[in-house]
């Protein structure tokens, strides 16, 4: 979440990070896939972004920049998807070069501070259902840099964490949150994988939480089954989403004309989806949703947060 994030570090209304120093580290160090089950079967039905603005100049000559530049996926809403963990990864999130990996993660730890300060206190909510609900097995989905994991430190003993992120450069500083948020080596996983498919058993976990990362996966209905597929009954997911402004708002014309750049400088993560109205219409048993403008999220914003329950 790039464009339009203020933060002492961070520029606003520009999609490059000027003034954040860059530290490539080549090695790769990501553990593989593990504990492989199947994901049920279903058709893709897209990513939920509805732009009306005709891009029709715009978006292929950045679709053609970002190609050269970058191996991005473009979003695709017609590929289907196999029940293999792999593959999926494979397909939906091909391999980044390493420097671009890299850039993302050193970006995301560098730049989100002022923005994860002023979401503090609606985590802090949403999060006390762990500990409330005595939640024993967390999967989080695009785990990222870990801003989520100094929320787990109240767990019940012997809870444990599975965070599933495409991008192997992650690990490090997730292993690096999980440490600092108390959590024994031993609770925390991160595994290579993206979340159209994740390498978990059905009905095997207590929460399923997501920050930001709707507004980047492929496919969001498909993410959202598969959420739904491994929570145990009664099972809750956590969500923090930016999701598109009013039709109608300056904001949303401003970022329809930016999403394709977003697209290309943020690891595919999409400025104008829909994303409450996808979580409310997947089917959980029930959904809290709530909406809230974010200061330090400029242009990123609204965002929605709550609870759908399985
Ligand atoms: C904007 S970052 C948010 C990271 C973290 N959740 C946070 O709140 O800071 C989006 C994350 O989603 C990950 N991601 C992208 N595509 C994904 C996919 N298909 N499945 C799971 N995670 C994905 C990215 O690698 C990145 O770590």
């Amino acid at each position: 979440m790039f464009v339009g994030i203020s933060s002492p570090t961070q520029i606003t209304s520009t999609p490059f990070f000027s003034n954040i120093k860059i530290k490539l580290n080549l090695n790769n160090s990501h553990q593989s896939i593990q504990n492989l089950a199947k994901s049920p079967s279903s058709s893709c039905t897209g990513g939920g972004s509805n732009n009306n603005i005709c891009l029709c100049g715009r978006r292929p000559f950045l679709a053609t920049i970002s190609t050269a530049l970058i191996p991005l996926h473009q979003s695709n809403a017609s590929d289907s998807f196999s029940d293999d963990p792999i593959a999926v990864l494979n397909r939906v999130h091909p391999p980044r070069p390493d420097w671009y990996e890299e850039f993302y993660a050193v970006a995301m730890d560098a730049s989100m501070k002022s923005y994860e300060d002023e979401i503090a206190g609606y985590k802090s909510e949403l999060f006390a259902n762990l500990t409330t609900g005595k939640a024993a097995k967390i999967l989080e989905i695009g785990i990222g840099t870990g801003p989520n994991l100094k929320y787990y430190s109240n767990l019940a003993s012997g809870a444990s964490v599975v965070g599933v992120d495409p991008n192997r450069k992650m690990e490090k500083y997730a292993q690096a949150a999980a440490q600092a948020s108390g959590l024994p080596p031993t609770k925390f996983q991160f595994i290579h994988a993206v979340a159209e498919a994740l390498p978990v058993s059905d009905a095997s976990m207590d929460a399923v939480v997501g920050t930001l990362v709707l507004c980047s996966v492929k496919d969001v209905n498909k993410t959202l089954q598969e959420v739904k597929r491994v929570l145990k009954p009664g099972g809750i997911y956590i969500f923090v989403e930016h999701v598109a402004a009013e039709d109608g708002t300056f904001l949303k014309v401003i970022q329809r004309a930016l999403d394709p750049l977003q697209q290309v400088v943020a690891d595919g993560c999409h400025l104008t989806r829909e994303t409450g109205d996808s979580i409310s219409a997947a089917g959980f048993s029930s959904t809290d949703i709530k909406k809230v403008f974010l200061s330090s999220a400029s242009l990123i914003n609204p965002h929605a947060y709550g609870i759908a329950y399985k």
